[in-house]
Order: structure tokens, then C-alpha cells, then sequence
């Protein structure tokens, strides 16, 4: 990988600026302390499974917390996500999953009273980097949506879309990475005579599809779902969930799911978040099996959430 994230453009985006407020706002958590190794109450400690350490990280997520005005929603996550594997978010509703999700292409920047700590990295490269090009970012980072987002054009003319925008005019080339798109996201027989139709003339469970497919015709490194089988029926649901499962290794995958039967069938890390904070993460079948932490033990076997 040559490009770099880092543009000699003025940026358009910039990373809030940290403040003292923040800090302190930072020392007077409001959800239950999590204790450390050492016993002490220290904060938003995790515990991550050695496991995890073995792999090879492509998305690091350091000391990150974000507040929403004054409300903070996310405190000192830290996290590495293995490459080429899938890592579930699970959690109860309003943990802070999305925001973490959005904070790592950064759409969070959009919402003006965001305001965040801590830093992460894209293959060691910072995110939030003050000179950062969020197009060339989110370029890197595929993001699949809860409901599926199609544009209102063609199949097409949706799949080949961010090669669009950076201005390919080869009828080849874009003929290409149209099927080679559909191929990768399992829809290809189903639209290929079809392609000049409206997407939106599409079922649910093939708009989603057709939503990883234009996420993957701009070859991402990570792909970023948040909750994209939620609106799908049961047949759809699995479509996708092997569609996963079949893009993992050429992807590094992060999903959020509240179904705990999808983490624990689709992804090989599991991450659970509490109230805004990392509690547990480590290998889907520990997590599952063997949780470490009563909080997590709670939560699986469905005692809140
Ligand atoms: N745009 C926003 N402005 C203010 N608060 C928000 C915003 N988005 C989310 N929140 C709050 O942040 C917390 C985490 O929300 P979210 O990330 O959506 O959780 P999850 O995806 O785990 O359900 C919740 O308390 C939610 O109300
Ligand atoms: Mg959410």
C-alpha cells in the first residue's frame, strides 16, 4: 500500500481539539469502574485475551473517548483489530458500538458538538491526524449501513460509483470492477441481466449486497458494518452472513451485531462493549464459552441487554 493519509491539501476536516474540560470530564466516569490486574479502581481497563495480541493489527484504536456535547460516549477504548479476521461488536443498545464504528472513518466529524481523545491508526497511520484527507480515509475504510443505502441510479452506475468519482472513464475497466464486485458480494447471477435497472427496484437483502458490493469495488483494507442484517429477513440474513464469512482474509471486517448468535456464528474476535467502554475482548469461542468477566458472563447468557 502506497498511498498515504496524509494530504499536502488544507484539510477539510479537522480533529477536534482535546481540552481540559474533556479531561476532566474524563476522570468522572458515570458507568461502573472497571477494576485492573492491579485491583486498583482504574478506569476502562479491559481485558483482552492474549489471543488477540498474537495477531497482526491493521486498525489500532488508541485511548480513544468521544463526547457527544457533554455527554461522553465513548471512554479510553482500546482495542487492536486483527487483519484479514472478523471482529464482532456485541452489546446492549446505546453502548457506544456505532459511535465507535463511526468514529473510525471518521462520519463522527460531521455531528459539530463531537468532540474526542486518544488517536487510532489505519496500518500505523494516524487517523486523526490534523492533515489527514478523510475522502482518501474513507476510501480505505468501506462502510455498510444498518439499512441498505443504495443510490437512486442503476445497479451499475452504483457499484462503480467511487471510480466514478475519481474520474475512470475506461468502459473496461469499469465493466470490470462492476462484476468482479457483484461477483465478490454474491450477487452477480442474480442482477447481471439487470444492471441497467434502479437499484432501488431491488429486495432488502440484495440492496445490502449491492451495498458491499460498491463498498468493495473501491477495495477497501477494512470493511465497517454496522448492524447490516438488522432489516433483513432470515434468508437474506444468512446470504450476507456467508458473504462474510467468504470476504474475510481479503477484508479485516468489523462488525456490530446485538445478535449474539451472528457474532458467535460469523466472527473469530469478539468485543464487548458496557456503557461505553471495552470490557472483554478476545477469541469469538472464549468469549462465548469461557467469558472472563462476570459483566460479559451476564450479558451472553442474556441476564441484561
Ligand atoms: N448524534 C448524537 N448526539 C448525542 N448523543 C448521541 C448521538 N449518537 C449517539 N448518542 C448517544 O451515545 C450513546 C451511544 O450510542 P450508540 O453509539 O448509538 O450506541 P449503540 O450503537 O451501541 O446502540 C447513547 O447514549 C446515545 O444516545
Ligand atoms: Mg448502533
Amino acid at each position: 500500500m502506497t498511498t498515504t493519509l496524509i494530504s499536502r491539501k488544507e484539510p477539510k476536516l479537522m480533529a477536534p481539539e482535546p481540552s481540559a474540560e474533556a479531561s476532566a470530564a474524563h476522570m468522572t466516569p458515570s458507568g461502573p469502574a472497571v477494576r485492573s490486574a492491579a485491583g486498583q479502581a482504574h478506569e476502562a481497563e479491559a481485558l483482552v485475551h492474549e489471543a488477540v495480541r498474537h495477531e497482526t493489527p491493521v486498525l489500532e484504536i488508541e485511548r480513544f473517548s468521544l463526547y457527544y456535547g457533554p455527554k461522553q460516549a465513548l471512554f479510553n477504548v482500546h482495542m487492536a483489530v486483527p487483519q484479514g479476521k472478523v471482529t464482532a461488536l456485541i452489546g446492549p443498545s446505546g453502548c457506544g458500538k456505532s459511535t465507535l464504528l463511526r468514529s473510525v472513518n471518521r462520519i463522527n466529524d460531521l455531528i459539530d458538538h463531537v468532540r474526542i481523545e486518544g488517536d487510532m491508526r489505519l496500518a500505523g497511520e494516524s487517523i486523526y491526524h490534523r492533515q489527514i484527507d478523510v475522502i482518501e480515509l474513507r476510501k480505505r475504510m468501506g462502510m455498510v449501513f444498518q439499512k441498505p443505502n443504495p443510490f437512486p441510479m442503476s445497479i451499475y452506475e452504483n457499484v462503480i460509483y467511487s471510480l466514478r468519482i475519481d474520474g475512470e472513464r475506461r468502459r473496461g475497466v469499469l465493466a470490470e470492477t462492476a462484476e468482479r464486485s457483484l461477483r465478490g458480494a454474491a450477487l452477480w447471477d442474480e442482477v447481471k441481466d439487470r444492471l441497467s435497472e434502479s437499484a432501488l427496484s431491488l429486495s432488502g437483502g440484495q440492496q445490502q449486497r449491492l451495498c458491499i458490493a460498491r463498498a468493495i469495488a473501491a477495495e477497501p483494507e477494512v470493511l465497517l458494518m454496522d448492524e447490516p442484517c438488522s432489516a433483513l429477513d432470515p434468508i437474506a440474513t444468512t446470504k450476507i452472513e456467508d458473504l462474510i464469512q467468504s470476504l474475510k482474509g481479503d477484508y479485516t471486517i468489523l462488525i456490530v451485531t446485538h445478535n449474539m448468535q451472528q457474532a458467535s456464528r460469523m466472527s473469530d474476535y469478539t468485543a464487548f462493549m458496557y456503557l461505553g467502554r471495552l470490557i472483554e475482548y478476545g477469541p469469538t469461542t472464549d468469549i462465548f464459552t469461557n467469558p472472563r468477566l462476570r459483566q460479559t458472563e451476564d450479558y451472553i447468557t442474556g441476564r441484561f441487554g
